[in-house]
């Protein structure tokens, strides 16, 4: 067994289950131990990235100024957020922008879903963040997700995969 491997099943055992995630369910893995997104934390960056990504680095390059731009306002320049607690709703009832950087759940979203949030925005689910359908091309588009995922580690990356991913 590879290094990697083991690397990876030792996460998927010693980690502790989000409970106030909605997408619980999701993460359960087949033999019941639950995922958690905490090994990327907002202090400890982008790991070592070993695993190949769908996207290039051009992409990051780009989507730094897109997301610089149009999404770190309310996300945080490196996607770390801009709230203490993304899962705490603020007093309007909606929830405040999560962080995009693997620690919290955006890795739950295939890349459909999140690029169905960033064209549509949060609107059908009574959520503030805004439509970008009409604001940026979908070359933008993508660059922006492959900045936020340029965080993830690669255990939180694979994990994106196995739940869809780019499928
Ligand atoms: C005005 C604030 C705001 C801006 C600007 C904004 N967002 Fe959001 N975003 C939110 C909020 C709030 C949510 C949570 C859903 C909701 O309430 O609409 C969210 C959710 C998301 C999600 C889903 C995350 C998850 O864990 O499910 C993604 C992906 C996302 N935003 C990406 C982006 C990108 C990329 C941009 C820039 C192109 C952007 N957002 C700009 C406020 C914003």
């Amino acid at each position: 067994m590879s290094l990697k491997a083991m690397k990876i099943i030792f996460t998927l055992f010693g980690v502790i289950s989000l409970a106030s995630c909605t997408d619980q369910a999701a993460v359960s893995q087949a033999d019941g131990s639950a995922v958690s997104p905490a090994t990327a934390s907002s202090e400890e960056t982008s790991g070592p990235m070993e695993v190949e990504r769908w996207n290039s680095a051009e992409q990051v390059v780009l989507g730094r100024e897109v997301f610089a731009q149009n999404c770190a306002v309310c996300h945080g320049a490196q996607a770390q957020g801009t709230v203490e607690d993304w899962r705490e709703k603020l007093d309007d009832g909606s929830f405040p922008p999560p962080p995009l950087n693997g620690s919290a759940h955006a890795w739950h979203h295939p890349q459909e879903i999140l690029l169905r949030v960033i064209d549509y925005g949060g609107e059908a689910m009574g959520g503030k963040m805004p439509a970008f359908i009409d604001v940026l091309e979908n070359d933008e588009k993508l660059a922006a997700v492959a900045y936020f995922q340029s965080f993830w580690t690669d255990d939180i990356y694979q994990q994106w995969m196995q739940m869809g991913g780019t499928n």
